[in-house]
């Protein structure tokens, strides 16, 4: 693959977890990274981090519910690089609840985050892209809801099921632009959000993994590498599947 030298890549929600290995793994392959993040002490001193590596990268105080914040972001970015070649759309939250306890405000926040987030994050992105007929758009789905169930999680699965909705149609409607769209759907992936989860369910899901480990963010950064490079410019609307085999065991396996 060609390195993504010149290119620039938002990423949001990259001032930890995914969107950090996502971020350093885009710009350790050549391409000034912006990470976004509603954190903004965390942002900047995660561009710190990957700053002393040698790494160009921006730290921009995004919020994905709020549009101008949104647009702000993309508008300083097309000012201070002229283009945008690549969005990871990653910014996501997962609060566990049980079905009974989800009320209104609980559900719409998490839709609210993971999928009108992304469209919000898309839509400001777009335009930089499309006026150069060149972009790759990668968001950041889950295996849960697309394929999996797990009790607790039925307003995350929902919103991780919707954005694939949306991807499949924005890819056919942006695919005369050079604008794809696809969507990685990683499985248990070890970040400070998923440490916050209990014992048992770290350990229920480590149980359930093939390969006996979780991913590493930068596993995930690997996967939207490829979706996000020039080579990768005839797939559009595809879900790759990114969890050391956990969707794959016909009956449970062995401890
Ligand atoms: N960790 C996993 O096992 C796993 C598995 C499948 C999918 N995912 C998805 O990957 C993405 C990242 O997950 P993670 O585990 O790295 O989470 P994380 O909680 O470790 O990090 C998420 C980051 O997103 C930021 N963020 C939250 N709300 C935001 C908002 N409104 N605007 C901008 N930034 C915001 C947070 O500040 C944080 O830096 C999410 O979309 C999540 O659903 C995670």
């Amino acid at each position: 693959m060609q390195r993504l030298t010149d290119q620039v890549a938002v990423v949001t929600g990259a001032a930890q977890g995914i969107g950090r290995g996502i971020a350093s793994v885009l710009a350790a392959e050549g391409a000034r990274v912006v990470i976004c993040d509603l954190d903004a002490d965390l942002a900047e001193s995660t561009a710190t981090d990957l700053r002393a590596q040698g790494l160009d990268v921006l730290a921009v105080a995004t919020d994905v519910t709020e549009r101008a914040s949104v647009d702000a972001m993309a508008a300083r970015v097309v000012a201070d690089y002229g283009r945008i070649d690549i969005l990871a759309a990653n910014a996501g939250i997962y609060p566990t609840a049980a079905l009974a306890e989800i009320d209104d405000a609980m559900w719409d926040r998490v839709m609210d985050v993971n999928v009108t987030g992304a469209v919000r994050v898309v839509q400001a992105c777009m335009p930089a892209m499309v006026s150069r007929t060149y972009g790759r758009i990668v968001l950041t789905s889950s295996i849960t809801g697309p394929l999996t169930g797990q009790p607790g999680f039925t307003h995350y699965g929902a919103s991780k099921a919707a954005m694939l909705g949306f991807m499949r149609s924005a890819a056919v409607e942006l695919a005369t632009s050079g604008v794809t769209v696809n969507a990685v759907l990683p499985g248990n992936v070890k970040t400070p959000g998923f440490a916050t989860m209990s014992d048992e369910h770290q350990r229920l899901m480590l149980t359930s993994i093939p390969m006996r480990r979780y991913a590493d963010p930068e596993d995930i950064g690997w996967a939207v590498r490829f979706l996000a490079s020039p080579e990768a410019g005839y797939i559009t609307g595809q879900t790759l599947i990114v969890d050391g085999g956990q969707v794959l065991p016909e009956a449970p396996l062995l401890p």
